[in-house]
C-alpha cells in the first residue's frame, strides 16, 4: 500500500513540475473598417478572371465605368459572342460588370 501511495506523490509530482507549454498571447487585430466596396461573390470574382483574360485580347480591359448600363447590354451581347464565352462565363462577366457598375 506504501509503495503504491509513493507512486502516485511521485507521479504526482513529475506531472505538477513539467514545463508549462508557454503559448505566447496573441491579440488578433481588431477588425473595425468596413470594407470600401462589398465581397464579390464567387460568380462576380470568376466573372472578373474572364474578363481581364478573355476580354483583353483584341483591346485592353475596357473601363467598365465609361458605360452606361443600357450600353453594356448591347456590348455584352456583341463582346460575350466575340470572346467566344459560353453561357456560364457570359453570365459571371455580365455579374461582374453589373457589380463593377453598382460599386
Ligand atoms: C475577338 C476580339 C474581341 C474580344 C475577345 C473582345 N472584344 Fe471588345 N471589342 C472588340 C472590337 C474590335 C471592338 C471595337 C473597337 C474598339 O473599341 O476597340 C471592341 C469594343 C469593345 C468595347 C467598346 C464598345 C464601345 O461602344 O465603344 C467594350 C466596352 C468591349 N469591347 C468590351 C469587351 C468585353 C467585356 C469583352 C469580353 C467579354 C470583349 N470586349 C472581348 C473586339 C473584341
Amino acid at each position: 500500500m506504501k509503495k503504491i501511495l509513493f507512486a502516485f506523490v511521485v507521479i504526482g509530482s513529475i506531472v505538477a513540475c513539467a514545463p508549462k507549454l508557454v503559448t505566447p498571447e496573441v491579440t488578433p487585430e481588431p477588425v473595425t473598417e468596413e470594407p470600401a466596396v462589398p465581397a464579390m461573390s464567387e460568380m462576380v470574382s470568376s466573372g472578373k478572371m474572364i474578363f481581364n483574360k478573355d476580354c483583353t485580347k483584341c483591346h485592353e480591359a475596357k473601363v467598365i465605368d465609361n458605360f452606361t448600363t443600357a450600353q453594356w447590354g448591347g456590348i455584352l451581347t456583341k463582346m460575350t459572342k466575340m470572346a467566344k464565352l459560353d453561357e456560364t462565363q457570359t453570365n459571371q462577366v455580365t455579374q461582374y460588370v453589373a457589380w463593377e457598375l453598382e460599386n
